[in-house]
């Protein structure tokens, strides 16, 4: 399915769009590598140039070109966006809720301050379009628990939470004022087998299937009733591409969509593996993730998206299970 809208973005944009270049910023990480490869896939190798603070993701090397970049440094970064010919830019450097809890200066600085240099940079060359990822972590203990609104009381508890939300609030703000196409989700925990998450809440989700399929044990670090709204990155990358596809004037929100794919708690994931893997067992012993993950909601009303775009998911719970362990055994 991901592969039949690759083919259709490619014959739309073959057909009416001038040529675009694209920069990846942040495209060694868990949903860099990913959607620098599907980028590729529509607008060609040549076109799409991934860059990143670290060395390239192994799983990048040989498909397109590569080059060393730091967001926060604003000059380089613009030479880049002049050198390149860039007309579009995804800016997915930034630092996790769990990682930015025990660094908040840190996380605060490169989510803020990263944001702003493209923002500007975008201005400055008038950019086509740019896109930067929101985070359920906008949300807090006094949004509600159960299909959270897109509007909606918001009061996040974490570094990062703060960080998205006054991001998203930046992204308006340069719509509105300088007319820059910036569009954003707001993702909630992505699973993915390619390249390992980057310090976030919802990281279990991932390391239970490596620990599942390797020592047929996994101990969680959240309690066993936790639900968190997740999605399988086939679905976020799907869902970047067709909200950067969709007319402009299909685009509502300019803060960020809420879009949602499953929720689950630590024990129906476990439940679900132990269909594939008998032997698997489950143990529990919380840490402070566990309050970053009570402040978060435990399902999202994503109607909007849905209406204005055609959002929809492709995976459930199982599908997502059986896919994320047999590509993991290849
Ligand atoms: P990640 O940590 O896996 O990747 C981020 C990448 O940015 C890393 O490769 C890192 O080296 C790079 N980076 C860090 N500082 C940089 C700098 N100064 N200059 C250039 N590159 C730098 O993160 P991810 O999971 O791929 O997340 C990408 C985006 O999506 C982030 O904005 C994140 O907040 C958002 N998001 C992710 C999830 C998720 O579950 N993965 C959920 C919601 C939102
Ligand atoms: N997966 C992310 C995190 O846990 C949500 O933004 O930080």
């Amino acid at each position: 399915m991901l592969e039949r809208i690759l083919q259709i973005c490619l014959l739309k944009i073959e057909i009416i769009m001038p040529k675009q270049r694209i920069l990846v910023i942040g495209a060694s990480g868990q949903i860099g590598v990913e959607l620098t490869l599907a980028l590729r896939k529509i607008y060609g190798n040549n076109n799409v140039i991934a860059s990143d603070l670290r060395e390239q993701n192994p799983l990048l090397e040989g498909s397109g070109p590569y080059v060393s970049l730091d967001v926060m440094n604003k000059e380089m970064l613009h030479v880049q966006v002049i050198r390149q010919n860039i007309t579009q830019i995804y800016l997915l450097a930034a630092i996790l809720s769990a990682t930015g809890e025990k660094n908040p200066n840190l996380a605060w600085h490169l989510n803020m301050q990263g944001l702003l240099n493209v923002l500007d940079i975008a201005r400055e060359e008038n950019l086509h379009k740019v896109y930067w990822p929101s985070s359920i972590a906008v949300f807090g203990p006094t949004s509600p628990k159960v299909n959270c609104p897109q509007q909606t009381i918001i009061e996040p508890i974490t570094v990062y939470g703060i960080s998205k939300y006054a991001g998203e609030f930046w992204c308006n703000y340069y719509h509105q004022r300088f007319g820059i196409d910036v569009r954003s989700l707001r993702y909630p925990g992505l699973i993915s087998y390619k390249s390992a998450p980057g310090g976030g809440t919802t990281d279990y989700a991932v390391e239970i299937f490596h620990e599942a399929k390797e020592e047929k044990k996994y101990e969680c670090f959240l309690k066993e009733d936790t639900y968190l709204p997740m999605m399988y990155m086939p679905d976020a990358i799907k869902a970047t591409i067709e909200l950067m596809e969709a007319p402009a004037s299909k685009i509502t929100t300019r803060t960020s969509y809420n879009i949602s794919g499953m929720s689950f708690s630590p024990k129906e994931i476990a439940a679900e593996i132990k269909k594939h893997i008998p032997e698997f067992e489950i143990s529990y012993k919380d840490d402070y993730r566990q309050s970053i993950a009570n402040s978060w909601p435990q399902s999202i009303d994503d109607t909007i998206a849905r209406n204005d775009w055609g959002w929809k998911e492709e995976y459930n719970l199982s599908t997502m299970v059986k896919d994320m362990l047999d590509n993991i055994s290849k």
